[in-house]
């Protein structure tokens, strides 16, 4: 969005070892940060949903939601992340807006560690951290008018604007493009866009300086989509804002990000910035991704071969050994089923998890592909001559009808048998005083959180994903017809 740090080099990885995460960091003196400086340093951050079984709720395995996350947002960028369903994007979002407690790793705000801040220390960095939720109809309170659920982190904070809370309000309203005069109106009144916008001025109302949406626009009409994407690439320009922008799909990401992190399983896969990440994917994963990105341009379908992504990710209860993209990628060694791959910097400046890159040196040269009894790597490699869009609605996430739980049986090491026997502790977000700012009704419902909590761990979205996959594509094609947007 903002056009410095866009085309950086990414910096090396540092290679510091966490710190001791301190219980309780002392209130360090506030120094603001410039742009392009790091707002936001993640080091090695985990999540692990504990699974319990029996009477004593004994332990016996873990959903490895996120597992050892490391990077930086930098003020005044949009880091855009992107992954299929289940790869653990939205618990990292709520993990770097604290909305749940991490199993290990450091989070560090303006750099200050905040992993373990108690909720009274919480409270002033909520202000700076806000967070856009992903589905406009559950996120605000039905019982509330627009004035209240906009107005209500002023409440929270104790802040009192200058010309008092409705007209900050009605000021915000209009800010985000919608009538001010509709303080009093209830949500069910709105279109699930103006939903997402007021979502978008609540998330405003204490100016933050980091904001992470949560697939902000894949809940809304793909004709709406454009508009929502718009209208937050123009708050960020008017109000100095940095990004995390979560999304299942790289064609959405492509007009926001100035630098994306592909997310598998729990992990980043390859972190660089939008032009490299599009012009030379270095990860398989990241081209079987942009395979699935359709090309309108006739003239252009035929360039370079299509990866299709062939079932589900794997369970992450019990993740494939190695890389864990193994059980899927065409170009998978012995090695790659046994070494888990470091994430490292290329030539081409992008950070890259894999022993064979597709646009870098080969890491492990003349290791034997590795051929898995009863044909789990799935090889799925097809010339886009024919028929690219065709191909791309052929993809396992374009198909609303595929069972996901068939998917998984062909292509994934899970096992079944232990998310049928014990289920992942739910976990709701922690009922604080921030919960309730960001999404009033998430204590009493926690939607999201449940209904995870109570579901075999990955297929949370098959059918829900696929429309919305559709709907992401379509506006792609819009987007790419015309002038590029970003
Ligand atoms: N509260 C929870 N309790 C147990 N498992 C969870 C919880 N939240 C998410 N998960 C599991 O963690 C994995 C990652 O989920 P999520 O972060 O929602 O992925 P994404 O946003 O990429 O679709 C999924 O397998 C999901 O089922
Ligand atoms: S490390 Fe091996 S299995 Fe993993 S992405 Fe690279 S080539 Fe594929
Ligand atoms: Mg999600």
């Amino acid at each position: 969005m903002s056009d410095d740090p866009k085309d950086a080099a990414i910096p090396a990885q540092s290679t510091a070892p966490s710190a001791p995460a301190a219980q309780e960091t002392p209130a360090a003196p506030e120094t603001p940060v410039a742009h392009g400086d790091t707002l936001l340093r993640v080091e090695g951050l985990q999540k692990h949903f504990p699974i319990r079984k029996g009477l004593f709720k004994r332990q016996v395995g873990a959903v490895q939601a996120v597992d050892g996350l490391s990077f930086e947002v930098r003020a005044g960028e949009t880091l855009g992340v992107v992954g299929e369903s289940g790869c653990g994007k939205s618990t990292m979002g709520r993990l770097i807006t604290r909305l749940l407690e991490p199993t290990g790793g450091s989070v560090e705000f303006e750099g200050r560690d905040i992993t373990h801040l108690s909720t009274g220390a919480m409270r002033k960095m909520r202000r700076d951290v806000q967070m856009i939720f992903q589905d406009p109809y559950s996120s605000l309170n039905p019982r509330h008018t627009i004035g209240t659920i906009v107005g209500a982190p002023f409440r929270l904070q104790g802040v009192k604007p200058e010309g008092g809370v409705k007209a900050e309000v009605q000021a915000l309203l209009e800010r985000v493009g919608l009538n001010p005069e509709h303080y009093n109106r209830y949500p069910h009144e709105f279109s699930g866009g103006q939903r997402q916008r007021i979502g978008i001025a609540r998330a405003l109302a204490l100016k933050p300086k980091l904001v992470v949406a949560d697939e902000p626009v894949s809940a809304l009409d793909v004709s709406i989509q454009a508009q929502v994407v718009n209208l937050l690439d123009d708050l960020q320009d008017e109000l100095g804002l940095t990004y995390v922008i979560i999304a299942h799909d790289l064609s959405v990401i492509r007009h926001v990000s100035d630098r994306i992190a592909v997310m598998y399983l729990g992990k980043i896969v390859e972190l660089a910035d939008r032009k490299t990440l599009y012009a030379t994917p270095g990860h398989p994963y990241t081209s079987a991704l942009l395979s699935a990105v359709p090309v309108p341009d006739p003239r252009r379908k035929g360039h370079g071969n299509r990866r299709l992504l062939h079932g589900d990710v794997p369970s992450p209860i019990a993740p494939p050994s190695g890389c864990r993209f193994h059980t899927r990628c065409w170009k998978a060694t012995a090695s790659c089923a046994t070494i888990e791959p470091p994430l490292i910097q290329l030539g081409t400046g992008q950070k890259v998890a894999c022993h064979h890159p597709e646009h870098g040196p080969d890491q492990l040269p003349g290791d034997a592909p590795l051929v898995e009894p009863g044909g789990t790597v799935t090889l799925s490699e097809t010339k886009a001559e024919a028929a690219p869009v065709a191909e791309a609605e052929a993809a396992p996430e374009a198909k609303p009808e595929a069972a996901p739980e068939a998917q998984t049986g062909t292509t994934t090491e899970a096992k079944p048998e232990a998310a049928s026997v014990a289920q992942p502790e739910p976990e709701a977000e922690p009922p604080t005083e921030a919960a309730a700012e960001t999404k009033p009704e998430a204590a009493a419902t926690a939607p999201e959180t449940a209904d995870k909590a109570d579901a075999a761990p990955a297929p949370d979205t098959a059918p829900d994903a696929a429309a919305r996959d559709e709907a992401a594509r379509d506006e792609a094609a819009r987007d790419e017809a015309g002038p590029e947007g970003k």
